[in-house]
């Protein structure tokens, strides 16, 4: 087996073979000539004439070379007590079927289709009918609020909404019907079609705009793969930034497919036959990119678990499944391994099962500290492979690459870079900094295949978030550095954004909704550290001169604007009052030194503040239970 250094060094002395040679594991209607587009630099283009589908890729092809009959997805859902296998043939067929319908609705290349549904199946068939119109898809998480699909509505432009009557969360039942309706009333933008999926648990009352899913596919006829350019859009899926307006990352077809079989293959070092779970939400970057397509694309099995890693039905729930099905890898994020170890510290569920099929555990979507690492090699006995990367790379930066003879691990750190991608740690004159240094993590132009060509529509907003603070490098927004190994350690966000149970949220979004309260003169909403869900945000008000309030009403108002305009996966509940926040000379609040004091990070006190007594006396509401003193 090859060693990390070997095909690192491949890439490095040829990246445009390199791509080329990897572009072989997919198919492709006309196979590229040109590798790298530089011509419009910084903005890359990757596989310009190459013409592929991205479906045909993940299930045609499967079909063609005889996986008809095996599993594609397995999907299990303890939340309304159903599992369902669907085999690579049944899939194409509904997924055929259903593009049909979306045709029959109006919907052809290049038109968007906003898809709002929970952890179904017919997510993926949606997504993938998509794809394989070469419409593009926008998935948009089901905890989020109207205001928020709305803002994602006039951006986007669906013709078509794909959603269903409900969502299940324990204990409630979530009505998306009046969530949709409310975006669609909010939005300027007005689709021509809703498809509800009617969910037993709670049924939608139709009206004109809205088509049931099972009448649309009972009249509809299988559609074919309709030929995409490489560089023609396949999804947005819109991420938080440091303003209150989502980011539309876009995703190409071509080096996206090319991104997700390289990936699943020598990063995750899983193939055709193999089961995957990636125990995430379609909604978020890791649903799109390892539950639904590189698996199929490589012919693996996909599991969509519709429930919590505790409590749905206890925090055997995980074991169970990957028993069931013969897991071979398991992705999730920290904070579910966290929600286990409290409930099962000892972990007298994992010896109940039998979890020989496991091969190695992955986390990712936010920090891995040592503790959880730590009991999660001694429980599983298997490798624990943290890996970094974020929504707009769309895969791995910097993992231990189990398609490659392994590395040691070291706890504390996602290991090192994946080829493709060139990292470097800058200092604020953009400087490189030697090992052990922490600066600004900085990926080198171009990116590899399979990372955002743009923002949906507007190349400038690209340019300005991403490519301008350091001419010549895409700007990531986490800070760490690289140690005396080259192993990369990711210590955290240097923007407004903050990571809360693997959801990445903005607290720029949420300090416009505390701001908008009548009461308020000023705050800053400040990501702290949380045992079980790595950071929770926590308000900070000033309140208008001669306001006079009961803290547990204003933090109650507070807590469910953010939630009605939002949703519930800002999850914010901490409100303190303070009488001032710290500022600089000329006004503006020091919300970066708030933030390296809650990180537990060195703060150097600015010389521009404006009353050091101030920082002061917020730094201990600043430690995690800041918000009881
Ligand atoms: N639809 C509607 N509401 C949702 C939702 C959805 N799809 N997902 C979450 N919510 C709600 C939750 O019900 C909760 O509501 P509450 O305040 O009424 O309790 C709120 O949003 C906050 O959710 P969350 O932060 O996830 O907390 P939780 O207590 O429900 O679960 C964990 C905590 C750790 C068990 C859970 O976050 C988890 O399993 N995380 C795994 C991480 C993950 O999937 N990351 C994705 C990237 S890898
Ligand atoms: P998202 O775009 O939702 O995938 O979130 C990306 C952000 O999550 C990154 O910019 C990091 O801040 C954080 N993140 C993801 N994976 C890791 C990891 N393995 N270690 C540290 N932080 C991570």
């Amino acid at each position: 087996m090859a060693g990390y250094h070997e095909i690192r060094q491949l890439w490095q002395d040829d990246p445009i073979e390199f791509w080329r040679a990897a572009a072989k594991q997919i198919d492709w209607v006309s196979a590229p000539t040109a590798i790298l587009d530089s011509s419009r630099a910084p903005i890359y283009r990757w596989y310009p004439d190459g013409v592929l589908n991205t479906c045909a890729n993940a299930l045609d092809r499967q079909v063609a070379a005889g996986r008809g009959d095996q599993v594609a997805i397995y999907y299990d859902s303890p939340l309304t007590d159903s599992k369902q296998a669907i085999t690579y043939r049944e899939l194409l067929d509904q997924v055929a079927v259903f593009a049909g319908g979306l045709a029959s609705l109006g919907v052809q290349k290049g038109d968007r289709v906003l898809i709002y549904l929970p952890m179904v199946p017919q997510a993926a068939v949606a997504m993938l009918a998509c794809a394989r119109l070469g419409a593009v898809h926008s998935v948009v998480f089901g905890g989020f609020a109207a205001a928020e699909l709305a803002a994602r509505i006039d951006d986007a432009e669906p013709v078509v909404i794909v959603s269903a009557s409900c969502g299940i969360e324990p204990g409630r039942i979530v009505e998306y019907q009046p969530i949709v309706e409310e975006a669609i009333k909010l939005a300027t933008h007005k689709p021509t079609a809703v498809v509800v999926l009617q969910r037993p648990q709670s049924l939608a009352v139709l009206g004109e705009r809205e088509v049931d899913w099972h009448d649309l596919i009972a009249t509809a006829t299988k559609h074919d793969c309709v030929p995409v350019h490489a560089n023609d859009p396949l999804y947005i899926l819109y991420t938080s930034g440091t303003t209150g307006k989502p980011k539309g990352v876009v995703r190409d077809n071509g080096g996206h497919g090319v991104a997700m079989a390289w990936s699943f293959t020598n990063v995750y070092g899983m193939g055709p036959g193999d089961v995957w779970w990636a125990a995430s939400d379609v909604g978020w970057v890791v649903g799109h990119s390892y539950i639904v397509y590189a698996p199929l694309i490589c012919g693996a099995a996909t599991v969509m678990y519709e429930g919590k890693p505790v409590g749905t039905p206890d925090a055997g729930a995980f074991w169970r499944v990957i028993e069931e099905y013969r897991v071979n890898g398991l992705f999730v994020a920290p904070t579910a391994i966290r929600a286990i170890r409290r409930e099962d510290a000892a972990g007298s569920h994992i010896s109940q099962h039998d979890l020989r099929s496991l091969r190695t555990l992955f986390l990712a979507g936010e920090r891995l500290d040592p503790s959880t690492y730590q009991w999660a090699t001694d429980q599983l006995g298997i490798p624990v492979v943290d890996n970094w990367w974020q929504t707009e790379s769309g895969w791995p930066i910097a993992s231990n690459l189990r398609g490659f003879a392994p590395m040691p691990i070291k706890s504390g750190s996602p290991s090192v870079i994946v080829p493709g991608y060139d990292v470097q740690i800058l200092d604020g004159q953009g400087k490189v900094v030697p090992p052990g240094t922490e600066g600004a993590i900085v990926i080198k132009l171009p990116m590899p295949p399979g990372t955002l060509p743009t923002l949906w529509g507007d190349d400038q907003r690209f340019i300005d978030s991403y490519l301008t603070v350091f001419p010549g490098y895409y700007t990531t927004g986490d800070g760490g550095y690289f140690d005396e190994d080259d192993y990369l350690h990711v210590m955290g966000r240097t923007d407004d954004v903050i990571n809360v149970a693997g959801h990445r949220l903005s607290t720029g979004s949420m300090e416009a909704v505390v701001a908008a309260n009548p009461m308020v003169a000023e705050c800053a909403v400040i990501g702290v550290h949380d045992e079980l869900k790595g950071q929770i945000p926590r308000a900070f008000v000033v309140l208008k001169a001669g306001v006079e309030v009961d803290p547990i009403d204003l933090r109650a108002t507070i807590v469910a604007a953010v939630r009605d305009e939002i949703g519930p996966v800002a999850a914010l509940k901490e409100v303190v009052i303070v009488p001032a926040l710290p500022k600089t000379r000329s006004g503006k609040i020091l919300r970066a030194t708030m933030r390296s004091i809650a990180d537990g990070r060195e703060v150097v006190v600015p010389s521009t503040i404006e009353d050091v007594r101030v920082l002061e006396a917020i730094t201990p509401l600043l430690s995690r239970d800041g918000a009881d003193s």
